[in-house]
């Protein structure tokens, strides 16, 4: 019962970022120097995660090939003595077989996506990760699920309060609190309008599913917006297995939306000892123009 597989859904239109995602996957753009997927790789690996399943659509090649070993740059960065550029470029291609690409051949919703790893993933629990939702965390957010999930041992999403105006962006919960950063999830609505919304308590895109999951995906309802939604699939699960949700802490950026991406640029550059102080230069000059 060990989480050790993930789920990386990377095939979907990212409609919201047209032109950059007319041919590259919106995982592909980068945050400060890394595209959004390696952060959530990284988190992945980080807790424990021992193969990985990517989902993929359009934008394939630049992802498959991000992953791999690029004989050319290392052997530049070999010949040019520049020994920790290549090292870095070299632990980013994981042990052979970790990584497993399949394909959603058309974009028909996340559930869908993530039913298309099924053959893969078997019988056991198994982790999603939504790239594009990057959170900066003192707790890397996955590491916690799977600490949770191993005493829980039921399927859990990561949770937050949201605005309550913006209900209709995300999955919404019904839910009663058990612990202080855990609730019990008692049902779950995809994308309501403010008013129809049972609280403000959104899943971001951290998961832990058991098995069972497939079954209501391969049903293939579609839902909100006409898409097969994962949240349909994980109600449906309620009503034969608990599913609770973990309320992390930290901050989360929505990196498929135009100003989340720049808020996350701006937020993880400010990390870096080497850019951070001429940004916060920039950032007082221009603020003596808002
Ligand atoms: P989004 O809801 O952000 O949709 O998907 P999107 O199509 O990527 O972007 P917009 O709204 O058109 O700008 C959430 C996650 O589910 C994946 C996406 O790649 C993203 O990681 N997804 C979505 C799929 O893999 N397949 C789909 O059919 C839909």
């Amino acid at each position: 019962m060990k989480v050790k597989k993930a789920v990386f859904p990377v095939a979907g239109l990212g409609t919201r970022f047209i032109p950059a995602t007319k041919a590259m996957a919106k995982e592909m753009l980068p945050v400060v120097d890394k595209p959004i997927i390696q952060y959530a790789v990284e988190e992945a690996f980080n807790a424990g995660i021992e193969q990985i399943v990517f989902v993929t659509g359009r934008g394939k090649k630049a992802l498959e090939d991000h992953f791999d070993r690029s004989f050319e740059i290392e052997h530049a960065l070999e010949k040019k003595g520049k020994t920790d550029m290549l090292r870095q470029i070299q632990q980013l291609v994981p042990r052979t077989g970790t990584i497993v690409y399949t394909r959603q051949h058309e974009p028909l919703g996340l559930g869908h996506a993530i039913w298309c790893a099924r053959d893969i993933i078997g019988d056991e629990p198994f982790a999603v990760l939504l790239a594009d939702d990057l959170i900066q965390s003192p707790k890397p957010v996955l590491s916690e699920m799977v600490k949770k999930f191993d005493r829980i041992r039921a399927s859990m999403a990561a949770v937050m309060e949201v605005p309550d105006d913006q209900t209709d962006k995300y999955g919404i919960l019904d839910a009663v609190e058990v612990e202080n950063d855990i609730v019990r999830i008692k049902d779950m609505i995809e994308k309501p309008s403010p008013k129809e919304a049972p609280s403000n308590l959104a899943i971001i895109g951290r998961y832990i599913l058991m098995p069972k999951i497939f079954e209501y995906l391969g049903q293939k309802q579609s839902g909100a917006g006409g898409e097969i939604q994962l949240t349909d699939a994980m109600k449906s699960l309620l009503e034969e297995q608990p599913i609770f949700g973990y309320k992390f802490s930290g901050k989360r950026f929505d990196c498929g939306d135009k100003a989340g991406f720049q808020m996350a640029n701006l937020a993880f550059a400010l990390e870096r000892p080497e850019i951070r102080d001429r940004l916060i230069g920039f950032i007082k000059e221009i603020q003596k123009d808002f």
